[in-house]
């Protein structure tokens, strides 16, 4: 990867940009991860915005807006972690989902990437869950004001 080029984030529907978003997911949560593929793959995917980040002619990270306000797999490739890459992601989703009218997003988060989210505003609630196995929790960020 080459670090000058800027990273550009695109938002579209799963026919426009799924076949690049899968190809991440897979990458990071079937393969690294060890999600089984029916947990990974929900049907949910048609009624999402998606997101992909972008380097150069590179893509290397993707999330999902669910229609209901939420967030869900955010994924970055692990060479490219570290860079900005998913608060950037994070930032169009938000926005999107703000355009929306939403007057809040929420995530199941899985607990290493607590502080992430912190990072970006976003305030955990409730008890520790298993999702495919790891641990998560929610978290929720307000868009009033
Ligand atoms: N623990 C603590 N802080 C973290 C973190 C982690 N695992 N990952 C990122 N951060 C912090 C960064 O330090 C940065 O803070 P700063 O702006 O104050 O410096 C901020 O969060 C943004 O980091 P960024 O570089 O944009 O994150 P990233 O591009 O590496 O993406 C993930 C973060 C979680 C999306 C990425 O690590 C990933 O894809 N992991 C595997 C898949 C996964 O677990 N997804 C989350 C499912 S809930």
């Amino acid at each position: 990867m080459n670090s000058t080029d800027a990273i550009t984030i695109q938002h579209g529907d799963w026919a426009t940009l799924g076949p690049v978003a899968s190809e991440i997911r897979r990458v990071v949560f079937i393969e690294e991860q060890a999600v089984p593929r029916h947990e990974e793959w929900d049907g949910r995917d048609d009624d999402c915005v998606h997101f992909l980040a972008w380097q150069g002619e590179r893509a290397i990270g993707t999330a999902r807006l669910l229609p209901d306000g939420h967030i869900g797999r955010v994924a970055v490739l692990i060479e490219a972690r570290g860079l900005g890459v998913g608060r950037q992601l994070m930032q169009a989703a938000i926005e999107v989902a703000r355009q929306r009218g939403h007057t809040h997003v929420e995530l199941a988060a899985q607990t290493h990437a607590l502080a992430f989210y912190e990072s970006l505003g976003f305030e955990a609630f409730g008890d520790e869950f298993l999702d495919a196995g790891i641990p998560h929790r929610n978290m929720r960020l307000s868009l009033a004001g």
